[in-house]
């Protein structure tokens, strides 16, 4: 997947991190020409058209393919998606480590390619794949990263915030995968940067290493730092996202706040089928869609609240007992398996076939 040079840390990469990108200089057009010193009001990070195509001629894939999104300062948003959607190829355009072929990038009112070291001091990065220097310690490691940052945090301080005091020590080849991981997210924050990328955070990690992780991502958010984070796990993005965006076959698709998103598909209330003498017993009309589902029927409705005081009436004036009565809100995750689904009907190769949507679309 991604050629890394050795490290990640505080985007020192100077290069596109993939060797296939199309186009060697900053295609990146802005919409107006901002400050040198960037600006202090508006999105933190402003993508339109953001298009990002790998190779050239017949080998070209575009992996971004129009991609629009803001995020807010003091924000936290989660980009998610299925392997390949294009994630990382989005991020690494924002972090400055690889041009855009076409569409406008504002990262704290500047374009992180023309303007790399104005928005590098001002930014931490985290790759989703990254090495060390295997020899080094990690107190050495911090060391050398804190030399390459203004203001550096103490590395005490750094390896605190972290769980990783106890490390320190250790050379990066002794540690284990999470503690690697950990060790990689304290240099992308040690600057104390206003806006950090994370592509990945936790992977890796166990489920309490992750939850500290995520206690001092809200401790950092608290004070104001702005975040984009992408993440396979749910119930991070639910945790810790203010807005979550979707993303598929290069584009988002879904956008909203974790509300938003669940609300965007119906309800749902599930009960095994009632049994009369005659065989099942059928429902009636409730204004909502009705399925059975091997021995349960499971109806769908964008208003839990009326549809279940509905269905509820009709089986006590029936006299029918609803065994194993489900009733709940979509939740994120059937969101996202929905936006797999149909990426994957559609191929991914096509984006067009893919609705381009608000949350509302799907009501
Ligand atoms: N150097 C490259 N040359 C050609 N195609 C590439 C290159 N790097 C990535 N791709 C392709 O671009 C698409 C998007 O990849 P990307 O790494 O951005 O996905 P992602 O959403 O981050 O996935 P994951 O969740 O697995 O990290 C994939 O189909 C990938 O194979
Ligand atoms: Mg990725």
């Amino acid at each position: 997947m991604t050629d890394v040079m050795e490290t990640s840390c505080d985007g020192v990469l100077l290069q596109p991190l993939r060797p296939g990108d199309a186009g060697a200089m900053s295609t990146t057009t802005l919409p107006h020409t901002p400050s040198p010193l960037g600006s202090d009001t508006g999105a933190a990070v402003r993508l339109n058209e953001l298009r990002r195509t790998y190779g050239t001629g017949a080998d070209a894939y575009e992996a971004v393919r129009g991609l629009d999104l803001e995020v807010e300062r003091g924000s936290v948003l989660a980009l998610l998606g299925v392997n390949g959607a294009g994630k990382t190829s989005t991020l690494e355009v924002v972090e400055g480590l690889a041009p855009a072929t076409s569409g406008s990038v504002e990262v704290l009112g500047l374009d992180p390619v023309e303007d790399r070291a104005a928005v590098r001091r001002r930014t931490g990065v985290l790759l989703q794949h990254s090495g060390f220097a295997a020899d080094l310690t990690v107190t050495e490691t911090v060391e050398l990263w804190a030399g390459l940052v203004t203001d550096a945090r103490p590395v005490e301080e750094a390896l605190a915030e972290v769980d990783l005091g106890g490390r320190a020590d250790v050379a990066v080849r002794d540690l284990s995968g999470g503690e690697q991981r950990r060790l990689d997210l304290a240099c992308s924050l040690l600057g104390r940067p206003e806006l950090v990328m994370l592509d990945e955070p936790t992977t890796g990690l166990d489920p309490e290493s992750r939850r500290r992780v995520w206690a001092l991502l809200q401790r950092l958010r608290d004070a104001g730092t702005t975040i984009l984070l992408t993440t396979h796990y749910l119930e991070e993005a639910e945790v810790l996202a203010d807005r979550i965006a979707i993303m598929a076959a290069g584009r988002v698709v879904r956008e909203g706040t974790p509300d938003e998103l669940a609300a965007s598909l119906p309800a749902t209330i599930s009960f095994t089928t009632p049994r009369g003498p005659d065989g099942p017993v059928v429902v009636p009309p409730l204004g909502a869609g009705r399925r059975t589902d091997r021995d349960r029927t499971v109806v769908e409705t964008d208003d839990l609240q009326v549809t279940l005081t509905s269905l509820l009436t009709w089986a006590a004036h029936e006299g029918i007992r609803l065994e194993a009565l489900d009733a709940r809100q979509a939740t994120l995750e059937s969101v996202f398996l929905d936006v797999a689904r149909v990426a994957a009907d559609a191929g991914e190769t096509h984006p067009s076939t893919y609705p381009a949507s608000q949350p509302e679309d799907l009501r």
